[in-house]
């Protein structure tokens, strides 16, 4: 789908308050580990002096030629890479950094993937079910679906989509998907239709689409698998700023963070510390950061952003 550039920008969320805990040097390294097309970064790169520069990586490639012709007039402070910001540490060293000032990640999804992808990101659209950030990687959601059984379905859509209608749900997508054809976002939108009616089956359908992109992408080990390598990538006085959109993302979030501020991981009954952990990080955020009212209401996507931000020690 041919979209202009205007068209195909995304609003970021929390700009002011990104900035505000991201940046602690106006120089240096900053990762973009999420850049779409390039809100967070555009605002990054003009608050950064011109020795400040930003590495911004994003899966989708649609999005990254975006935010490059965006960005063109930045070329020479930007560095854009089409990969996982769980690989942030490899782009750095090819850069020929071991680390960096600040690193943000802005999980979920874009309005740009959402409305320009054509990859089957929205229940609204009729495209093919692929929901892929990355259709170079992997396989479209089309041609998993027939092969998952029901269980598996089941707990997809129970711990990814939280929904009360997860099961039945579940049910009728392993129906559809093993008996007739479920290729396209109009199907599968019909399919959870026909399961589920009343007044909640919007959020049903908005729940089971996000349940199935999260399984896709496999976005929660991918996560988890960043903040395992964060001690790494960021010098000392760097900060990693995170916005999640779900409760499970979030809680990762915040449960790493608060067990790498602990200077010991025993458990209470020892008496003496056996572990040699020590703290890699001061928490910045006790308390998520949410939008303030205004923003809510101007861009309701950003109503479940949840944004924590932690220094490296
Ligand atoms: C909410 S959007 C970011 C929007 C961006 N901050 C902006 O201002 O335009 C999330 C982006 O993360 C990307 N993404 C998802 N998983 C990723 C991963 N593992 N590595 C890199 N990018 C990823 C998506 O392709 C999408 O462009």
């Amino acid at each position: 789908m041919e979209h202009s550039i205007q068209e195909a920008l995304h609003t970021p969320v929390m700009v002011d308050e990104v900035l505000h805990w991201l940046i602690t040097e106006s120089e240096g390294w900053y990762v973009d580990g999420t850049v779409g097309t390039g809100g967070h970064t555009a605002a990054l790169l003009s608050r950064l002096s011109p020795g400040g520069k930003v590495l911004g990586i994003d899966l989708d490639h649609t999005a990254l030629a975006v935010a490059h012709e965006r960005l063109s007039a930045e070329a020479a402070r930007l560095t854009l890479r089409q990969g996982s910001y769980a690989q942030a540490h490899l782009f750095l060293h090819e850069l020929g950094e071991v680390n960096c000032q600040g690193i943000l990640l802005d999980l979920g999804l874009s309005s740009y993937c959402l409305e320009g992808s054509g990859r089957g990101f929205s229940f609204q659209a009729d495209e093919p079910l692929d929901m892929r950030f990355d259709p170079n990687h992997g396989r479209p959601l089309y041609q998993i679906l027939p092969h998952l059984s029901r269980n598996a379905l089941t707990d997809i859509l129970v711990r990814f989509g939280e929904d009360r209608q997860a099961r039945s749900v579940a049910t009728a997508i392993y129906r559809a998907a093993t008996q007739d054809r479920l290729e396209t976002t109009a199907q599968l939108a019909d399919t959870i239709r026909l399961a589920v009616r009343g007044p909640l089956l919007t959020k049903t359908l908005a729940r089971t689409f996000q349940a199935l992109r999260i399984f896709v992408n496999d976005e929660l080990n991918t996560l988890q698998t960043a903040l395992e390598r964060l001690t790494g990538i960021l010098r000392t006085g760097a900060r990693a700023v995170m916005i999640t959109y779900h409760s499970l993302e979030d809680r990762m979030v915040k449960q790493f963070f608060a067990r790498e501020s602990r200077d010991c991981l025993c458990p209470p009954q020892i008496p003496q510390c056996v572990c040699s952990h020590s703290a890699a990080f001061k928490i910045l955020t006790p308390k998520p950061v949410t939008p303030a009212s205004e923003e809510r209401m101007q861009n309701p996507r950003s109503r479940s952003a949840k944004l924590r931000a932690a220094e490296r020690l």
